[in-house]
């Protein structure tokens, strides 16, 4: 990860490679948002803007030879919007200027940012879009290829509130967020023949005992385990694979706890459907339906460096959805932990399944609340686009993510679980059935199946199936492929848990 210093220097003084400054669009055209830079600076990128090309609109980055007396070889200009009535700028919008600039400059050695930041929240905000946006995955690419691609390593951010004790803990948990959405991400982007359910089970264990982090014990049970365990859906999921299904778990637990979470995550290391087998055209995306899994494994790991005064254990529900010679049919009855069973109409509705196993493991060790997130469903992107995520369950918890979501800039959104879409979970032979006769509300039906095995347990349900993965071109501090998300959500749900 980027290395970042806080400095009260003047920002032209700063020697970096390049200095990343701020432009808003104004009634009068555009606007150089930084104070301290050479007024000649600012009044010729002002006045060209029209010829530049430059309009201030969020997402946009320029870069420009520098001269006069900014130490800096370049300038980076990028967007801002316009400002508030307050003339201030939204905290997500600082944290994506920073993070659209610092990618743009992937190949650079050092950079300075200098974006407005009126308090340590502002501050906050900036820091976290730079380390978000000093993002690459180059593990499978030749050195060269990697160099050009090889994120900004030092980053040197221009504030007033350099000293400020309250900025310096802003930093720290910035790196920790960072750390954890960069490491979500790598899972992500890792191939599927590398990252198979047994090989997430030793990175899991990897990661742990790397990071040094304390405190966090981690059990695994293998598809022999699982079989004797009676998680059924875990084992008739991973059946149609060659490798074996695993149940990550993943326990924080500080003496100080005054809370207790339980977080399941979809670990489907891919997903071909099945022999419910899914189209050629979609499939590679779905080495990221493990997602759900990755933002866990690395909350539990943010938690445990953060020291929340929180209990959290992470569930990790992996398998590997194939076609082979045992693979489930369309039509089995599966028996899941807990002694629900499930008519198997449709083997690609298959994270539902594992999920069920984790969700069950989840109440049997008696959370206060259980939080679940995962690829759930391709009608959450029907429904919410690919940069929104649902959110379903017990009201006021699904409010509470909701809520935590707003403050850390990710989107989420609230959906109802009507009473009407349960009686699609009736089966003629077994308990219920795990895909709905129709396709309307497949998001929510998902999340009615889901609430079968959670009792009476608070819950909150997340599906980030489009969110996850971005298969087109990255913006803000977003890159392609694995995006992290769930992450800062997450454990800013259990700060807001801590605090309460
Ligand atoms: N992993 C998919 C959901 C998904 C789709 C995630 C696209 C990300 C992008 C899930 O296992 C799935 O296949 N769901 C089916 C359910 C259906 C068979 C009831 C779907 O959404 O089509
Ligand atoms: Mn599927
Ligand atoms: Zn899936």
């Amino acid at each position: 990860m980027a290395d970042l210093t806080l400095s009260g220097k003047n920002p032209t003084s700063v020697r970096a490679d390049a200095l990343v400054v701020g432009t808003c669009s104004t009634s009068d055209g555009v606007a150089v948002v930084a104070d301290q830079l050479p007024a000649d600076l600012v009044r010729q990128v002002e006045t060209l803007a029209p010829r530049l090309g430059v309009t201030g609109a969020v997402d946009e980055v320029r870069t420009f030879p520098a001269g006069g007396d900014v130490k800096a070889d370049v300038v980076v200009l990028t967007g801002l919007g316009e400002r508030r009535p307050d003339g201030t700028f939204a905290a997500e919008t600082l944290r994506r200027a920073a993070g659209a600039a610092i990618r743009s400059l992937a190949g650079t050695a050092s950079a300075a940012v200098a974006l407005p930041a009126v308090d340590e929240d502002e501050l906050a905000a900036v820091v976290e879009g730079a380390l978000l946006g000093a993002y690459s995955y180059t593990r499978y690419r030749d050195e060269e290829a990697a160099a050009k691609k090889k994120p900004v390593a030092t980053v040197e951010v221009v504030t007033s509130f350099a000293r400020s004790a309250r900025a310096k803990a802003a930093v720290a948990r910035a790196e920790v967020l960072a750390a954890a959405v960069h490491g979500a991400r790598d899972l992500v982007n890792m191939p599927p023949n590398d990252l198979y359910p047994a090989a997430f089970a030793d990175a899991a264990r990897n990661a742990v005992r790397e990071l040094g982090v304390k405190g966090v014990k981690v059990t695994v049970l293998d598809e022999k385990q699982l079989a004797a365990g009676g998680y059924g859906g875990l084992v008739g999921v991973g059946q149609g694979s060659a490798r074996g299904p695993r149940l990550v778990k993943l326990a924080y637990s500080p003496v100080k706890a005054t809370t207790r979470v339980g977080i399941v995550g979809k670990g489907i290391t891919f997903d071909t459907g099945g022999i419910s087998l899914k189209p050629p055209a979609g499939m590679p995306a779905m080495k990221s339906d493990m997602a759900g899994a990755a933002a866990v494994l690395h909350t539990v790991l943010a938690a445990a460096r953060l020291g929340l005064p929180v209990a959290v254990t992470g569930y990790l529900c992996l398998a590997e959805n194939m076609p082979g010679g045992n693979a489930q049919r369309p039509a089995d009855v599966v028996r899941m932990r807990g002694g629900k069973t499930v008519e198997v109409t449709n083997t690609d509705a298959e994270g539902r399944l594992v999920m069920a196993d984790g969700l069950v493991s989840a109440v049997e060790d008696g959370h206060d609340v259980v939080l679940d997130i995962a690829t759930l469903t391709g009608a959450q992107m029907v429904a919410l686009g690919t940069r929104t995520s649902g959110v379903m369950g017990t009201d006021d918890v699904r409010d509470e993510v909701k809520v935590a979501a707003d403050a850390v800039g990710e989107d989420f959104w609230p959906m109802p679980l009507p009473a009407e879409l349960k009686a699609g979970l009736k089966s003629t032979v077994a308990d219920m059935v795990n895909s709905a006769p129709d396709r309307w509300g497949g998001m929510l039906f998902a999340g009615h199946f889901l609430k079968e095995f959670v009792g009476d347990t608070p819950w909150a349900h997340l599906d980030i199936a489009g969110p996850a993965y971005n298969e087109k071109s990255p913006y803000g501090y977003t890159p392609a492929g694995g995006t992290g998300v769930g992450v800062r959500t997450l454990v800013g749900f259990l700060e807001g848990r801590s605090q309460a």
